[in-house]
């Protein structure tokens, strides 16, 4: 930050399209699109640290077969987008990740060491570092247990606070998912579907996870609300560079939040990448397919963007 930033209120710099900026050092930045709706820091010469790879992966349900030769792989501190249609997979395979479907074959290791199939026999530490946050939080909050209940328990379990420190520690959760301390006494019950999902999202953060699952957690909101959870998510990740697989059927959603991209058919990926360039270069039939079911890109495909 420059000195005068502290001290001047910079003039707004057109930069076409509508959009300005007010920023003292808007000269040093390299141009910027406001149409290309490429995610900022898709740096294609980032290093990846691997944090989470899964090889492999073949998933039923007793008899039936629904997920087959799945390998994907997450980078610390990155967004990956799970897409396909409804049916696909996007939620056994995050189940397998978390471990709360355990009937697989393959591998799925968080920072080179391998997961056991289930949560159960996971070992704590293992759990914590992988948290998930559901499609419906009006299942997946106890209604009748107070905000500080629920906030508490992962920092117990976890080992991450105990006392008046954790109860200061659940304020701040609450605070980071922009709820008043207020909030605290009441009752999940009490909550609207929004505030109860960021309740979900301060407590997988109460565990200090590396990976959140995400599954369709904007799915049940309201569209207003959806976007302020997505905003949420992003400030999440830049701050505590936490990794998210990030599963919607939602392409446009992806777009604005994934840094690379999986997209899914039938159980098996058909093509994976950065977000922009398969939305942009879409290769196969399938995902040209998806797009022309999402309006917003749909457009922007048909322009040739
Ligand atoms: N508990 C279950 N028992 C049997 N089959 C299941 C079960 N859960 C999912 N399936 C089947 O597995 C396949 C993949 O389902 P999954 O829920 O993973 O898809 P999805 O991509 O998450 O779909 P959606 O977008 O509708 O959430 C589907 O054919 C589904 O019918
Ligand atoms: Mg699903």
């Amino acid at each position: 930050m420059a000195e005068e930033c502290t001290t001047i209120d910079p003039p707004p710099v057109d930069l076409g399209n509508g959009h300005e900026a007010r920023c003292l050092r808007i000269a040093e930045l390299p141009p910027w699109d406001p149409d290309d709706r490429v995610v900022a820091d898709t740096a294609p010469d980032r290093v990846r640290e691997p944090l989470l790879s899964v090889s492999d992966l073949e998933v039923s349900y007793g008899r039936s077969t629904v997920v087959r030769d799945v390998s994907l792989d997450l980078a610390r501190s990155e967004i990956v987008a799970l897409v396909g249609e409804s049916g696909s997979g996007k939620t056994t395979i995050s189940r397998c990740v978390g471990g709360l479907h355990g009937d697989w074959r393959g591998r799925i290791s968080l920072d080179g060491v391998e997961l056991a199939p289930t949560a159960r026999a996971r070992t704590v530490e293992q759990r914590k570092r992988i948290q998930y946050v559901f499609q419906n939080p009006y299942q997946s909050l106890n209604p009748r247990r107070t905000i500080e209940q629920i906030l508490l328990r992962p920092l117990a379990l976890f080992g991450v606070a105990r006392g008046r420190q954790a109860r200061d520690r659940a304020a701040a959760l609450l605070e980071s998912v922009q709820l008043g301390p207020g909030v605290l006494s009441m009752r999940a019950g009490g909550l609207s579907g929004g505030e109860r999902q960021r309740v979900a999202i301060a407590r997988a953060l109460a565990a200090e996870p590396d990976l959140l699952v995400c599954d369709e957690i904007t799915s049940a909101l309201d569209v207003s609300i959806q976007a302020s959870i997505i905003d949420l998510l992003e400030g999440i990740k830049r701050e505590r560079g936490i990794s998210m697989l990030f599963v919607t059927h939602d392409l446009a959603l992806a777009r604005s939040v994934a840094d690379r991209m999986l997209v899914l058919q039938h159980g098996r990926l058909v093509e994976t990448g950065l977000t922009a360039q398969i939305l942009d270069h879409p290769q196969g039939p399938y995902t040209q397919e998806l797009i022309s079911h999402t309006p917003q890109l749909a457009a922007a495909f048909s322009d040739g963007g």
